[in-house]
């Protein structure tokens, strides 16, 4: 039996062990997945912290539960690692460790090139490994495979190469690993063949696609078609305040549309390790070429300008009041970077904090997803590590303006709009508050002169119920 037919069968019969490196907010629920298909998943991850947490059976990641993690650790299915020398006893091996960007926005592969390094030490005959880190097209070919080859073991003989996308979406409820289909490419055709063996039994629905670049580029292209129609919806948003009109109102009613529209929403610029990111890599792949992504470019720019947009609302919201920001207590609204979720990373919160201290705001936070913000190297802003203030009504009263960045479910607005003496709302959640607070809205709801009357009382609209029969479009928010 040669090296692929061994880890065919391998497969087949659930006698293999996946190697999954990096446990974060992607590594980790796969494990789990690969755990729940009847494999053994051995975690491997740099941080002690996190090897011994799962080892323990307790979980560090939102949507995996510490029951989950400790019923598949006591059934044998799941364990972790930081040594290295362990992977050479994996079958497969998915890696999903982090691709950040530098400071001049240009890929940085060194936790890929680290992983495949450590990988190709103990790399033996009928290994199959696969990337999972979003990165551009050309880095599994390009990057991996030379580091791998270089012990003299040959790709889709010897062993396999893939690549397949994580899509895994934070805090949602409805899509998560197991039942998002998977893109997968491999770098030849009997990679291919064995990644289909081993997702095919972890996922509902796999694609696959003619090739690693392609299953790369398949990730950037849906990340970046995020990224400029929330720019378009920014942009919407900046002049809807030039024309004094509601920028939600035109949104939601052009989403009624029940054909050849998808609904993306304006807010206080972009988060998340994914949608402020990938598009990046991709126009970073085509300057080597000689290509410039111009949509990439003037996207990334519309976004980028959103939290002084939404600072500038505050100072003029201020000024209306008679108030300077300089000595104002400002409370910002949720600092995650998208509803219900505690991710801090590139979380358009940071930012306008940041700007509104620069401006000598004294400036607090309050957010239930996110007890604290540590000093991560990665922010400027001052007073770290900072912690979330209990949202009472004395805190509310006692604030000069309260901006509302993140739209947290679990809030209660109608109470923040009772209270608050001036809301910049960046979400549009408290469209039509009918009394207490002022609230201004990205497109100047609130404003003197401005009719909105249409808001309905105690908060945003509810169009699914108020237009009759509007078309279920996409809710695309941020990150
Ligand atoms: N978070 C998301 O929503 C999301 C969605 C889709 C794709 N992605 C992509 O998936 C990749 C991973 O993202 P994430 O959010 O899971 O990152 P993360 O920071 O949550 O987790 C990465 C983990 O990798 C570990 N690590 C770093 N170097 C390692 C090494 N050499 N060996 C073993 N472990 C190592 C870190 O300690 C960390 O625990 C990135 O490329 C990201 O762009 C993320």
């Amino acid at each position: 039996m040669n090296a692929c037919e061994q880890l065919l069968r391998n497969l087949e019969n659930r006698e293999a062990t996946v190697g999954v490196m990096g446990l974060g907010y992607v590594g980790l629920p796969l494990a789990v997945e690969v755990a729940r298909s009847g494999y053994r998943a051995l975690g491997f991850d740099v941080s002690m912290r996190v090897v011994e947490g799962i080892n323990a059976g307790q979980s560090h990641i939102q949507d995996i539960s510490s029951e989950i993690v400790a019923a598949f650790v006591g059934e044998g299915l799941l364990s972790a690692t930081s040594e290295e020398g362990r992977l050479g006893g994996c079958d497969a091996i998915s890696i999903c460790v982090p691709t950040p960007l530098s400071k001049t926005k240009d890929p940085d592969l060194s936790y890929v090139v680290a992983a495949s390094e450590a990988v190709a030490a103990t790399l033996r005959p009928g290994q199959l490994v696969i990337l999972e880190s979003t990165t551009y097209p050309g880095t599994t070919r390009d990057v991996m495979l030379p580091i791998l080859e270089a012990g003299g073991l040959r790709v889709g003989k010897d062993f396999f190469l893939c690549f397949s996308p994580e899509r895994v979406d934070p805090g949602n409820p409805v899509w998560h690993t197991r039942n998002t289909p998977k893109v997968l490419g491999g770098v030849t055709p009997a990679c291919l063949e064995a990644g289909l063996a081993l997702y095919g039994a972890v996922f509902d629905t796999i694609v696959p696609v003619e090739s690693a670049e392609a299953a790369e580029l398949v990730k950037v292209y849906e990340n970046t078609f995020r990224m400029i129609n929330i720019a378009l919806a920014n942009e919407l948003a900046q002049a809807c305040d030039r024309l004094n009109v509601d920028v939600w109102g035109v949104i939601e009613a052009a989403a009624t549309k029940p054909f050849g529209f998808m609904k993306f929403t304006p807010g206080p610029g972009l988060g998340g390790h994914c949608i402020p990111l990938d598009p990046h890599y991709l126009s970073w792949k085509m300057r080597t070429l000689a290509f410039r992504t111009r949509m990439i470019e003037l996207a990334s720019e519309i976004n980028a300008e959103m939290p002084g947009f939404v600072v500038g609302k505050v100072v003029d919201a201020l000024n209306r009041a008679k108030k300077a920001v300089n000595g104002s207590r400002v409370l910002i609204l949720g600092v995650a970077y998208k509803r219900d979720i505690d991710d801090l990373r590139e979380s358009p919160a940071l930012e306008v904090m940041q700007m509104l201290q620069e401006k000598g705001a004294a400036v607090s936070y309050h957010d239930p997803f996110c007890p604290q913000i540590r000093d991560d190297g990665h922010t400027a802003l001052e007073g770290l590590p900072m912690r979330s203030r209990e949202l009472s009504d004395e805190l509310l009263r006692e604030m000069d303006a309260v901006v509302l960045v993140t739209d947290h479910t679990t809030v209660d607005y109608a109470r923040v709009a009772q209270h608050a003496t001036l809301v910049v709302d960046t979400r549009g959640v408290m469209r039509g508050t009918p009394e207490g607070a002022s609230v201004v809205g990205l497109s100047g709801e609130g404003r003197p002169g401005r009719n909105d009357s249409l808001a309905p009382a105690g908060g945003a609209v509810d169009w699914s119920r108020v237009v009759a029969g509007a078309a279920d479009s996409q809710v695309a928010g941020f990150g």
